[in-house]
């Protein structure tokens, strides 16, 4: 018999994923996503994904054994995320996953997201270069985290945003400053024709004494709105591009600084950033521009891994197979404010 073929389902909130991995190597990736059916509230409806997710699940899991070219028989265990996430969503999940175990007699395990997150990378880079620290940045999370050995070891949780995550500080300056949803490439966009230097924005909790790893970016969309405000108030034209790009250099400075302070403190050679954020330009370019200047490797897995997935989570059900990892019981149950 060949290595263990593992379905990873993902559905922590508005992406519905199927992923197929065997032996590191990635067989199918699938991902129907609800973002659309959010866009005119600006911010994801947890009722809306949970409905999305349960019109997606079969056609998604359909997909994905098409293009392994493969039957569920053929499966050999099924990974399925069961937190942090929105918990109507993960239930969609959750028993869609527990049925298709049962249905095919094969083993369930129960994946952390954010070791989702980390495990990506390995599908484009190969095995995870551990220790490494990992930066993940979305709509949903911001978080540094110290890996030693994503399957053995808890994964050390650095710090977090004591508010808002980056992706959410980018769709809500967006807002403020009149461009679309989501408002990370509406920036992105619309700084290319700005200059980074225009707009002093804060960078927070930065200051000798402040928690090196922590985050927060609730004051820079209220730095944001005031500076808007204030072009408002004098009657002035609001320069967009300018904004954009300096809020984008503040957001992109702190979570670099934060980064590379975390790899110098744990003698750590690998940063590893993933999720939606991590297609920012200007946050790439800094990191690539730090990481080189300190003599760490940087790795960014392709977007496609970096978005919530099917895939990841397949990729960590492969990693606990190989391992040995005892499965989860049939009556497992989401934990949607799972700690780390
Ligand atoms: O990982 P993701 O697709 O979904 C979750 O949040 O789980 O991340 C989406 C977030 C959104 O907040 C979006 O505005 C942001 O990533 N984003 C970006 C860029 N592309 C997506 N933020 C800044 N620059 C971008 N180019
Ligand atoms: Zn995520």
């Amino acid at each position: 018999m060949g290595a263990p073929v593992v379905l990873g389902i993902e559905s922590s909130c508005d992406e519905t994923g199927a992923g197929i991995v065997r032996d590191g190597k990635l067989l199918a990736h699938v991902v129907a996503s609800s973002m659309d059916e959010h866009a005119r509230f600006g911010g994801v409806v947890p009722e809306i994904a949970a409905r999305a997710h349960l019109h997606s699940f079969n056609p998604v899991v359909r997909q994905a054994l098409d293009q392994a070219g493969m039957r569920l028989s053929q499966i050999d265990a099924v990974a399925v995320t069961t937190g942090p996430g929105l918990s109507g969503a993960l239930q969609v999940g959750l028993s869609g996953a527990k049925t298709l175990a049962y249905a095919a007699g094969v083993p369930l395990y129960g994946v952390h997201h954010l070791a989702g997150h980390v495990a990506a990378d390995t599908l484009e880079h190969g095995p995870l270069p551990e220790p490494c620290v990992v930066l993940i940045v979305s709509g949903g999370h911001t978080s540094l985290l110290l890996v030693r050995d994503l399957v053995r070891e808890p994964i050390l949780h650095l710090g977090d945003t004591l508010d808002d995550a980056a992706g959410e500080c980018f769709d809500k300056v967006a807002r403020i400053l009149g461009l679309p949803y989501p408002g990370g490439p509406a920036i992105d966009r619309a700084a290319r024709e700005g200059d980074r230097r225009a707009v002093a924005f804060p960078r927070p909790l930065t200051r000798p004494g402040d928690d090196p790893y922590a985050f927060s970016f609730s004051g820079l969309k209220t730095a944001a709105a005031r500076w808007v405000e204030g072009h408002r108030l004098r009657g002035e034209e609001v320069p967009v591009a300018d904004g954009a790009a300096a809020l984008q250099e503040a957001v992109a400075d702190v979570l670099t600084r934060k980064a590379l302070a975390a790899c110098r403190a744990y003698d750590v050679r690998t940063l590893i950033v993933v999720g939606g954020v991590a297609a920012n330009s200007r946050v790439r370019a800094l990191a690539e521009k730090r990481c080189a200047s300190a003599g760490i490797e940087l790795r960014v897995p392709p977007m496609t891994l970096c978005t919530d997935n099917g895939a990841m989570i397949a990729a960590v059900g492969d990693l606990l197979v190989r391992s040995g990892a005892e499965p989860a019981p049939l009556d497992v149950s989401i934990d949607p404010s799972a700690p780390l």
